[in-house]
């Protein structure tokens, strides 16, 4: 659908699309003349989301995948530098553009390679699991990656009876208790177990309490295992919050929960832009939003940002470069995760 054409489901963010009107069309133009991909995670506020075709937003897997399947020559990422990255390492000839390179993570931030060889010397033999929201050099240090999408399989895959899972503690908490629950006895060490990495941690879904959801169901009345409404989580938030949840996915699995059951009143415990966007493709659904819960990460991404990067192209400022020693070593495990998820 042409951006003009777009009508939002909430009329203050109607009002913003007009506001906005004439820079959203420069973007347009310049997508069209530069014959630019642009890709759009589900975190994006929804006039920033709607400037990528609807085959090119999602999760951080969906997004990899197009990465590398694009032929067009530039790309512009809209999400975060170590989505980007991936991109750049997925499909190097291209040129991948960033609205910011302030666009960090609070899980990829903290954890560099030299931790990563550190780590594989104190656990010689174990395959590393590195998570999608870590940067190159960590990747490069890994055996295979994965995203919240695929992790479980992920690391079945590796046949090990013990696993070093990066950078999230939280969602290795998480995996264990799944791991447990499927009768398997694989030990994952992350970061903060038996070592002395520092716990990483996403510090948007680690802000939700248990009793945050338990307040949202009395107060919206969503009781656990209702057949039309629920509580959905992301792997990032803590296990008492996971356990406290009807679902838990990626933001993608999040979304194909709506899209197959219509339900008619939801909450989603995530960055609150993704109900946003999912309000406006699924009218029908009542979202419940927390939006003091955001990852100004993913703000750093705005319109002016991504107008200077695709008029200017500038390598400083918006070019994403990855080194290429680097780019090759951290090629294997990305792939290694599309061969086995297919
Ligand atoms: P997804 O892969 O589920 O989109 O997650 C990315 C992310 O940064 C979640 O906080
Ligand atoms: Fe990182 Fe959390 Fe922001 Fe996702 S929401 S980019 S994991 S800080």
């Amino acid at each position: 659908m042409p951006q003009a054409a777009i009508r939002y489901h909430d009329p203050l963010l109607q009002l913003e699309a007009e506001a906005n009107k004439t820079i959203i069309e420069r973007i347009l133009l310049l997508k069209e003349q530069k014959d630019v991909l642009i890709l759009g995670h589900n975190y994006m506020h929804p006039l920033i989301y709607n400037l990528s075709p609807p085959e090119a937003r999602g999760d951080s897997l969906a997004l990899s995948k197009y990465a590398a399947e694009t032929d067009k020559p530039i790309i512009l990422f809209d999400g975060v530098v170590f989505m980007a990255e991936t991109a750049k390492i997925l499909n190097p000839t291209k040129k991948v553009l960033i609205a910011s390179k302030k666009a960090g993570c609070s899980l990829a931030d903290p954890l560099r390679g030299e931790q990563v060889r550190a780590l594989k010397k104190q656990f010689p033999g174990l395959p590393v699991v590195t998570y999608i929201n870590s940067y190159a050099d960590v990747k490069a240090e890994s055996d295979i990656c994965c995203t919240s999408a695929n992790a479980l399989k992920v690391i079945l895959s590796t046949k090990a009876k013990r696993v070093i899972f990066l950078p999230d503690s939280l969602m290795g908490e998480n995996l264990q208790v799944e791991l447990k629950k499927m009768g398997s006895d694989v030990e994952l060490i992350y970061p903060g177990k038996k070592n002395k990495l520092p716990a990483g941690k996403c510090e948007v879904h680690d802000k939700f309490t248990v009793d945050d959801i338990r307040r949202v169901r009395e107060q919206y009345d969503i009781p656990k295992g209702h057949p039309h409404r629920a509580v959905l989580v992301h792997w990032e938030c803590t296990p008492e919050v996971v356990q406290e949840a009807d679902f838990c996915g990626s933001t993608s699995q999040m979304a194909n929960y709506i899209k197959e059951k219509k339900p008619e009143r939801i909450f989603l415990a995530t960055e609150c832009e993704m109900a946003a966007n999912l309000q406006n493709e699924f009218p029908q659904t009542e979202f419940i939003r927390q939006c003091n819960v955001y990852c100004q990460h993913m703000r750093q991404i705005t319109l002016k940002g991504i107008l200077s990067a695709l008029e200017t192209e500038d390598k400083e400022l918006h070019e994403v470069i990855v080194p290429e020693s680097v780019r090759k070593k951290a090629l294997v495990p990305i792939q290694k995760m599309l061969e086995i998820i297919g």
